[in-house]
């Protein structure tokens, strides 16, 4: 299986998906949200950094010929995606943040601390960045910042010391490499894996995927219809807060200090917030990678 979509009732169910109406998926990864949306007679315009995601989809969706486009690239890019298929307006939006199932098991791809490959991470291989430059490159400071940052690894100060120690006596080329540094940098915690955190800090700065992504979903919500729906899911704090602040602020009327008489701003509320949906239990039972997902659904006014 590429991937188990995560919340697909929940996400699908939110969008209200209209027969022919246009949803734009911004995160196609195995295509499950997609393929929901299609059989209930919608149509996909849909998005992924990945090749092999949109191999997968492009096989997945055959029997749905005519009624799909997919593109290559990122979903920051939405508004130019649709413009160049004549596309002004959609008719809701999904996008389902992180990695696919896909990518965390292809032993080959380097995402994973459980395969020793080389130190890739990309989710685009068109990108000339990846976890191999960030480790021999960056300098001991901005590697601590990293994995504090983007993988709240407490212990990020001695991890970037020791893999700036050890890339002085040979180059860091292998996921392998990188797990034994780890392993020697942090006390060992019988409940998670002591490299969880530093794969996942460099995962999101390889991908660039906290950049302009509030900005991405303001893009995205731009092109909603009024009445039509946005769904997002997010695998941990960083990317929620990102999309809870969004979200709010798109359903924010007035922005003007409250000491003031009159408005001066001229904010209007573009969007009304519908709700913040968690996997239910049997979800998580099933599928544990869905544990720590929250999906928002705001509605275009
Ligand atoms: C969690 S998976 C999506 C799974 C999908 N909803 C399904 O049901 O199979 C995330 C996918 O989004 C892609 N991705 C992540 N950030 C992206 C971005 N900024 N633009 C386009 N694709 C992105 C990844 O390559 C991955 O394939």
């Amino acid at each position: 299986m590429y991937h188990i979509p995560v919340m697909l009732k929940e996400t699908v169910d939110a969008l209200k998906v209209a027969n022919d109406g246009i949803y734009f998926d911004g995160t196609l990864g195995g295509g499950g949200h997609s393929f929901a949306i299609l059989r209930k007679g919608g149509r996909i315009i849909g998005t992924d950094l990945d090749q092999e995601a949109l191999e997968e989809c492009e096989n997945r969706f055959s029997d749905f010929s005519g009624k799909f486009i997919l593109k290559h690239g990122n979903f920051k890019n939405a508004e130019q995606f649709l413009k160049e298929e004549g596309i002004d307006a959609i008719d809701g939006a999904v996008i389902d943040l992180g990695i696919s199932s896909h990518q965390v098991d292809a032993d080959y791809r380097g995402f994973s601390y459980r395969y020793d490959a080389r130190l890739d991470m990309r989710m685009n291989n068109e990108s000339g960045f990846d976890a191999e430059y960030i480790v021999n490159n960056y300098d001991e400071k901005k590697l601590a910042d990293v994995i504090y940052t983007f993988g709240e690894e407490k212990f990020s100060r001695r991890i970037a010391a020791n893999i700036v120690k050890e890339r002085a006596k040979q180059p860091i080329v292998t996921t392998g490499q990188l797990v034994e540094i780890i392993k020697k940098s942090v006390p060992f915690d019988p409940k998670s894996h002591p490299a969880k955190k530093t794969f996942q800090a460099l995962r999101i700065e390889v991908n660039g995927e906290l950049d302009g992504l509030k900005e991405g979903l303001e893009s995205i919500f731009s092109m909603i219809k009024p009445g039509g729906r946005f769904s997002v899911i997010s695998f941990h704090s960083l990317e929620d807060r990102i999309v809870k602040q969004t979200f709010a602020m798109l359903a924010t009327g007035c922005i003007c200090d409250k000491s003031l008489p009159v408005c001066v701003c001229g904010h209007t509320a573009s969007g009304k917030l519908i709700g913040k949906i968690k996997p239910s239990k049997e979800e998580i039972d099933f599928n544990s990678r869905s544990t720590s997902a929250t999906l928002r659904v705001i509605e275009k006014l």
